[in-house]
C-alpha cells in the first residue's frame, strides 16, 4: 500500500526577538488530509506557518519539523519549497518590476527541474488554470501582486499552489477578505486540488470556507499550542460558543479575554 508523506510537527517552540510565541505545537499533516487551524489574534496561527516555511524572522529553540522525514528547520525555505512545501501568506508581498507569469515560472522550474515547459506552453497553462479562479491574461502579465486587491492577492497565491503542485500546503487566511464568490473559486480549487498526493493546513478565522472544504481535522490553537483536536463539529461548536467556552470545556487556563 503507498503511504503519503507527512509533515511532522514536535514540540515546536519558537518565537521572535526573544518572545516565545510557539510553545510545544505537534501537529502531524498527511498527504491526502485537510487539516483546519482555528484560534483567537495572536495565538501562533502565523508565527507557526512561517517557521514551518522558514521566514528567518522567527527562531525555532527547540522541537522538529519534518517533511516526508527529512529535516526541514536544516532547509533554507527555497529548499523548503523544493521538497513540496507551499505556503499562501496572510498578507501576500508585492515585487515591483517581477511579473507574476515570469516568478511563477521560475518557481515552477526550481520545483520541478525535470519537467521541461517552453515559456509559450508555461503561458498556457497559467492562462488555463487562472481561467478556473477568475484570473485573466492581463493580470498574470503584471508585477506580482503591485495593485492587487485583497481578494486578487488571495487567489493569485491559489494559482500558484495549483500550477506548482506542492505535497503540503500552508493557506494562511486565504479566505479573508474574498467575496462569496471568489472563496467559492477558491474553495473549488482545493477541492479539485485534493488527492492521496496533496495535503493542506488552512488556517481561518471562519467557519463558511470550511462549509465547502470539509477538512478532516480541526484543531484550535491558543497561546503557541494546539489546545483541542476534533472534526468539523469543533468549528461549529466554536461558532455557536466561541473561544472562551470551547477553552474553558478542554480545561485549558485563559489568560486574557478572548472573544
Ligand atoms: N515581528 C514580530 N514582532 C513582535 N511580535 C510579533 C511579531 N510577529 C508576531 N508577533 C507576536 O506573536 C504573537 C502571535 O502572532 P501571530 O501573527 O502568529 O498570530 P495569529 O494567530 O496569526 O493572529 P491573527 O489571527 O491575528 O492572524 C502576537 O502576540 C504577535 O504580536
Ligand atoms: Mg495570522
Amino acid at each position: 500500500m503507498k503511504n503519503g508523506i507527512e509533515l511532522e510537527i514536535r514540540d515546536l517552540h519558537a518565537g521572535i526577538e526573544g518572545k516565545e510565541i510557539l510553545m510545544g505545537v505537534d501537529l502531524t499533516v498527511r498527504q491526502g488530509e485537510v487539516h483546519a487551524i482555528m484560534g483567537p489574534n495572536g495565538s501562533g496561527k502565523s508565527t507557526l506557518a512561517n517557521t514551518i516555511m522558514g521566514s528567518p524572522k522567527y527562531e525555532v529553540t527547540t522541537g522538529t519539523v519534518r517533511l516526508g522525514g527529512k529535516d526541514l528547520l536544516a532547509m533554507k525555505p527555497e529548499e523548503r519549497a523544493r521538497e513540496g512545501l507551499f505556503l499562501s501568506f496572510q498578507y501576500p508581498f508585492e515585487i515591483a518590476g517581477l511579473p507574476f507569469s515570469r516568478f511563477l515560472q521560475a518557481a515552477y522550474k526550481a520545483q520541478h527541474p525535470l519537467e521541461v515547459m517552453g515559456p509559450v506552453k508555461f503561458r498556457e497553462k497559467l492562462k488555463e488554470t487562472g481561467s478556473k479562479l477568475g484570473i485573466g491574461q492581463d493580470f498574470i502579465e503584471r508585477e506580482l501582486n503591485v495593485g492587487f486587491s485583497g481578494g486578487e492577492k488571495k487567489r493569485a497565491e491559489i494559482l500558484q499552489m495549483m500550477v506548482l503542485r506542492p505535497k503540503i500546503a500552508i493557506m494562511d487566511e486565504t479566505d479573508s477578505g474574498l467575496d462569496i464568490d471568489s472563496l467559492k473559486l477558491v474553495a473549488d480549487a482545493v477541492n479539485r486540488m485534493r488527492s492521496p498526493e496533496f495535503g493542506a493546513l488552512v488556517i481561518t478565522h471562519y467557519k463558511r470556507i470550511l462549509n465547502y472544504l470539509k477538512p478532516d481535522f480541526v484543531h484550535v490553537m491558543y497561546r503557541g499550542r494546539i489546545v483541542k483536536s476534533g472534526g468539523t463539529e469543533l468549528a461549529e461548536h466554536l461558532e455557536e460558543k466561541g473561544y472562551a467556552e470551547i477553552l474553558k470545556e478542554a480545561g485549558v487556563k485563559i489568560i486574557e479575554a478572548v472573544e
